[in-house]
């Protein structure tokens, strides 16, 4: 009936069953991984059903006005103003139009990438995809550098950028963002209440600096389609994570979706801890209630897809 159906096993999958197993379930090889072209376009095609990538990635900006009000995807009953700035800094078109590739890496934030030494490979695809401004320079052995497409959520202008609240903080921003030259920086703003005013003072810095970024903001639509392609593949996520949001949205573009930096486990195959970023101290949250997302059952889905050759993902050393 043209549905995924990954596997039996993951109806039942939850985060408890997982956490019990440990992350030893997850071996996977990647000697001898080979790609299942059949199956990536029948993945392209099923998600299709559910969101269109090239539209989706980006609101544009004849859907707005200034002055508009929306309402938060997630949170209804909150509204936003579509500000002058905001407005401004909406693509005429998707900046996705037309764009695709034969090979794409979609790369995770977990300290799993720490001596893994994929640098180069990461880099040497035609596309590369990374999430939540994560710093690269400090780290280009493991994790390269080149940054085709970079996701920032509000919250990372407090968690990374000291809430901008002295000069310094603004400074380190505005050169992250120069060093991407025109590529996509895509910027959630529509999701919850409470990034506002980070997302006006970005667009602000963006506008006063004459940056050549290339702004998005992801359409209304795109988390719950995202979720529900999931669902209905009987994958109950709760909410997608960044990751398997730019993985469902690199399927539309790219061939070979090769994954790095997804190990949402606090200790590697050998028992050896991983942080769970690899460039900051912040604690796993995974595993709580509070957390929105399942990233272990997202990680085992991903695992099967891996098995299947639908993508390849990349946990150990890049030789
Ligand atoms: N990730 C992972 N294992 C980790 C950390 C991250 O698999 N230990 C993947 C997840 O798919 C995550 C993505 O890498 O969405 C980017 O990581 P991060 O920036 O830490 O995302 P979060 O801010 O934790 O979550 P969000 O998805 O809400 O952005």
């Amino acid at each position: 009936d043209g549905e995924l159906c990954l596997s039996r096993s993951l109806v039942n999958s939850s985060d408890k069953i997982i956490r019990k197993a440990g992350s030893s379930i997850f071996q996977h090889s990647v000697e001898g991984w080979k790609l299942n072209s059949s199956l990536v376009l029948e993945i392209r095609k099923n998600i299709l059903r559910f969101l269109d990538a090239e539209r989706d990635v980006s609101v544009v900006k004849s859907s707005f006005k200034p002055g508009d009000v929306i309402h938060y995807v997630l949170d209804r009953r909150r509204t936003l103003n579509i500000s002058q700035d905001l407005h401004s800094l909406l693509p005429e078109v998707s900046p996705m139009k037309n764009r695709r590739f034969k090979t794409c890496a979609v790369v995770g934030n977990s300290g799993i990438l720490l001596d893994s030494e994929c640098g180069k490979e990461i880099d040497s695809h035609n596309f590369v995809i990374r999430c939540n401004l994560a710093p690269v320079v400090e780290f280009a052995a493991d994790v390269g550098t080149k940054s085709d497409f970079i996701t920032m959520n509000p919250s990372v202008v407090q968690r990374a950028f000291g809430g901008f609240r002295n000069e310094s903080d603004r400074e380190k921003f505005v050169h992250r963002l120069s060093m991407l030259n025109d590529s996509v920086l895509w910027i959630p703003a529509f999701m919850v209440k409470g990034g506002e005013k980070h997302v006006e003072w970005v667009n602000a810095l963006i506008l006063k600096n004459k940056l050549k970024v290339r702004t998005a903001y992801p359409s209304l639509r795109l988390i719950h389609a995202v979720r529900g392609y999931w669902l209905t593949n009987k994958v109950p996520i709760k909410r997608p994570s960044t990751g398997l949001l730019m993985y469902t949205l690199a399927t539309r573009f790219c061939d070979e979706i090769h994954l790095y930096g997804f190990w949402p486990f606090p200790k590697d195959l050998n028992g050896k801890a991983v942080k769970y970023h690899y460039y900051d101290d912040l604690k796993y949250r995974y595993f709580s209630n509070a957390s929105p997302h399942r990233m272990p059952l997202e990680f085992k889905t991903l695992n099967v897809l891996h098995n299947r050759g639908a993508l390849k993902l990349t946990t150990g050393k890049c030789i």
